[in-house]
């Protein structure tokens, strides 16, 4: 079982590349099964969760090899339409070839995908939504045996939550069908953006992304071809070692960040009293002040505070002066890695999906276990100010997101390593 040991209590102080988002890739190499040709995706980062996507494009008959930060895809041969319940149960984006295989070969057998404990995460959404578009999705001891008889027709798809999964798998899905698809509610994620960006330059005919209301023009699958693509920063990622350097009253430059798709975490590090300045080349914050609590915070569709970050800046918000409350809007069971930051000196009351942080002077090391991948990232954060030695098990669920997030805190200057 691998540890990461986390000395803590020093002000952190450093420059890192941002990673590409695991967000963003994931969707995209569904995608490439689209196209029918080869793909070359720049700034892939090497996760468990993309070789999982790999290996899912393997048994489906596809070519894929990593070159360095890169990966290619070739999609010519796509001589199997049938996903092991092994393979879909290693994460939640595994659904998403669902509406990729729709769009592409027309069928396929899948079955409920797996992830992060977060709660209940149905897939209601994307079967109604891929129904609508004439899907057929016959569901059969815990199967999903799927095909488009009539072939796939353009329609208005209104959803009832703005799920990012089930607009990227109507996107998918929508990209060959017959006439026109409009997504109404859709999600305005920045990753939404990124697959719309990537599908048209491979001859897709999709507007709107980044609004609520986005417009699939179908095209015959015969005029989608291969491109090179970079995968776009990961902005998670930005968040995590950014509050990295807030808990310490350090600093940092996340070369290659993004702020305008973090612009809600950006405000409440700057109210809690940080300096963040976007420079030519990526974000730079400071926090030489010490942390003031911010009074609430709810997790939101994008482009509203994202859960993805909850845990990430609670963490941080555990050495804040005063007390803030966090609201969890989005997942039913997103506050595990609470009981956790409490073993490290916490002071948080949770109640459904309320936290109350009140922040404590110090945090101490202990042994904790990451609780799911964001979770995981809390606890770094925390080791990262705790006095001592914080070793934190379950790594594998942290490797899902992060490209050896030891070694990027060591860029920082924190004394991080993998203990295998
Ligand atoms: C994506 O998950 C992300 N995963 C998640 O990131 C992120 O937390 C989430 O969006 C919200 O931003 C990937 O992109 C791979 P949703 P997804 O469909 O698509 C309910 C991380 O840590 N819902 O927008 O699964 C659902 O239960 C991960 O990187 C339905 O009820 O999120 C949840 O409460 C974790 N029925 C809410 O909507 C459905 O059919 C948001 O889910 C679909 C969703």
């Amino acid at each position: 079982m691998q540890r990461l040991k986390i000395e803590g209590g020093h002000r952190l102080c450093g420059e890192l590349e941002i990673q590409g988002a695991k967000n963003s890739v994931l969707p995209i190499l569904s995608a490439c099964v689209l196209t029918g040709d080869e793909v070359r995706l720049n700034r892939c980062p090497p996760l468990s969760d993309v070789y999982a996507a790999m290996r899912i494009l393997s048994c489906l008959g596809c070519k894929c090899k990593r070159d360095g930060t890169s990966v290619i895809v070739d999609t010519a041969v796509l001589d199997k339409n049938v996903i092991s319940d092994a393979l879909m149960r290693r994460m939640r984006s595994s659904i998403i070839f669902l509406g990729a295989l729709l769009g592409s070969v027309g069928e396929c057998t899948l079955s409920f995908p797996g992830g992060c404990e977060l709660g209940p995460r149905p897939i209601d959404l994307h079967l109604s939504a891929l129904r609508q578009l004439g899907a057929q999705i016959d569901e059969a001891h815990g199967r999903l045996i799927c095909s488009c008889p009539k072939g796939l027709k353009g329609t208005l798809i209104n959803l009832s939550f703005p799920s990012v999964g089930a607009t990227e798998n109507v996107m998918l899905a929508a990209v060959t069908a017959k006439g026109e698809t409009v997504i109404s509610n859709a999600a305005r994620e920045p990753e939404i953006c990124d697959l719309a960006e990537f599908l048209n330059r491979c001859g897709a005919k999709i507007s709107g992304a980044g609004s609520s209301r986005i417009k699939i023009k179908g095209v015959p699958r015969s005029q989608l071809h291969g491109c090179e693509f970079d995968i776009m920063p990961d902005r998670i990622a930005t968040v995590t070692y950014m509050c990295a350097a807030a808990i310490t009253g350090g600093e940092a430059k996340l070369k290659g960040a993004r702020s305008c798709d973090i612009e809600a975490v950006i405000n409440l590090l700057r109210q809690s009293g940080c300096s963040v300045y976007e420079c030519c080349d990526g974000l730079y914050i400071s926090s030489s002040k010490g942390l003031k609590a911010v009074r609430s915070v709810r997790t939101q569709p994008y482009p509203g505070f994202p859960t993805d970050a909850q845990a990430i800046v609670m963490a941080c918000m555990t050495r804040a002066q005063g007390t803030g409350i966090f609201v969890e809007d989005i997942f039913e069971n997103r506050f595990r890695h609470v009981d956790e930051l409490v073993r490290m000196g916490a002071d948080i009351k949770t109640e459904g999906r309320v936290a109350v942080v009140s922040g404590v002077s110090s945090l101490s090391g202990a042994n904790v276990v990451a609780p799911d991948l964001r979770g995981g990232a809390a606890l770094c954060v925390a080791a990262c100010a705790a006095q001592g030695e914080t070793l934190i098990s379950n790594v594998e669920l942290i490797d899902r997101g992060y490209d050896s997030i030891e070694c990027a805190l060591a860029r920082l200057g924190v004394k991080a390593e993998r203990k295998v």
